[in-house]
C-alpha cells in the first residue's frame, strides 16, 4: 500500500475523462492495488471520497468512506464503498444545497446544489454489479466523485461563489450553519 500524490486544481488530469475499467480487469492485481492505494490516500488526508483522476490515473474508479472524519464532523457514517464505472441517475428533480470541499481544491469550502436522491449503478471491487439508491450526504458524495471521473469539480456546480470560503474563515463564520437553506 502507498499514499499517492493528490493532483490539485490546475493539473490537467482533473479536467480529463476517466476511462471505464473492463469488468474482467477489475480483479487484476494492478487495479486491486490502485484501489488499496486510493483507500489509504483518502484516509490519510481525511477525504470523504477520492476519484482516480485525483491520483493521476484516468480509470473510472472512486472510493468513498465517512467514519469519524474531522473534515466533516457532522456527516453521517458511510461504510467503505468502491465505485467502478459509475452511472448516476437522479431520482426526481429535488436538489439540496450543502457544503463541499475537495482534496484537489485545498483549504476551500463552498455550497453546492446536488440531487437529493440518486440511483447508482456500478461495479464493486469484486467485479459484481451494484445498483443502489442513495440519499442526502451519500448521494452528494457519489455525485461529487462521479463528476471527478468526467473532469468536473464542485466549483463548476456552484450557483455562484458568494459562499466560497477559506477553511479558516469557514470555521469562524459558517461552522454550525449545518446546511444552507434553499
Ligand atoms: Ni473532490
Amino acid at each position: 500500500m502507498a499514499i499517492l500524490k493528490v493532483a490539485r486544481l490546475g493539473h490537467p488530469v482533473l479536467r480529463q475523462v476517466a476511462k471505464p475499467v473492463p469488468p474482467e480487469e477489475i480483479r487484476s492485481p494492478e487495479v486491486q492495488r490502485l484501489i488499496d492505494d486510493m483507500v489509504e490516500t483518502m484516509r490519510e488526508y481525511d477525504g470523504a471520497g477520492l476519484a482516480a483522476n485525483q491520483v493521476h490515473t484516468l480509470r473510472a474508479i472512486a472510493v468513498i468512506e465517512v467514519l469519524a472524519n474531522p473534515r466533516y464532523p457532522d456527516a453521517p457514517h458511510i461504510p467503505l464503498t468502491v465505485v467502478i464505472n459509475p452511472v448516476v441517475t437522479p431520482i426526481g428533480e429535488e436538489t439540496e444545497d450543502g457544503w463541499e470541499g475537495c482534496l484537489s481544491v485545498p483549504d476551500l469550502r463552498g455550497v453546492v446544489p446536488r440531487y437529493r436522491s440518486i440511483r447508482l449503478e456500478c461495479y464493486d471491487r469484486d467485479a459484481q454489479k451494484v445498483s443502489l439508491i442513495a440519499k442526502d450526504f451519500f448521494a452528494r458524495v457519489i455525485q461529487h466523485e462521479s463528476d471527478h471521473l468526467r473532469g468536473t469539480v464542485y466549483l463548476d456546480r456552484m450557483r455562484d461563489f458568494s459562499t466560497l470560503s477559506h477553511i479558516a474563515e469557514w470555521n469562524k463564520h459558517w461552522l454550525g450553519i449545518r446546511e444552507q437553506a434553499d
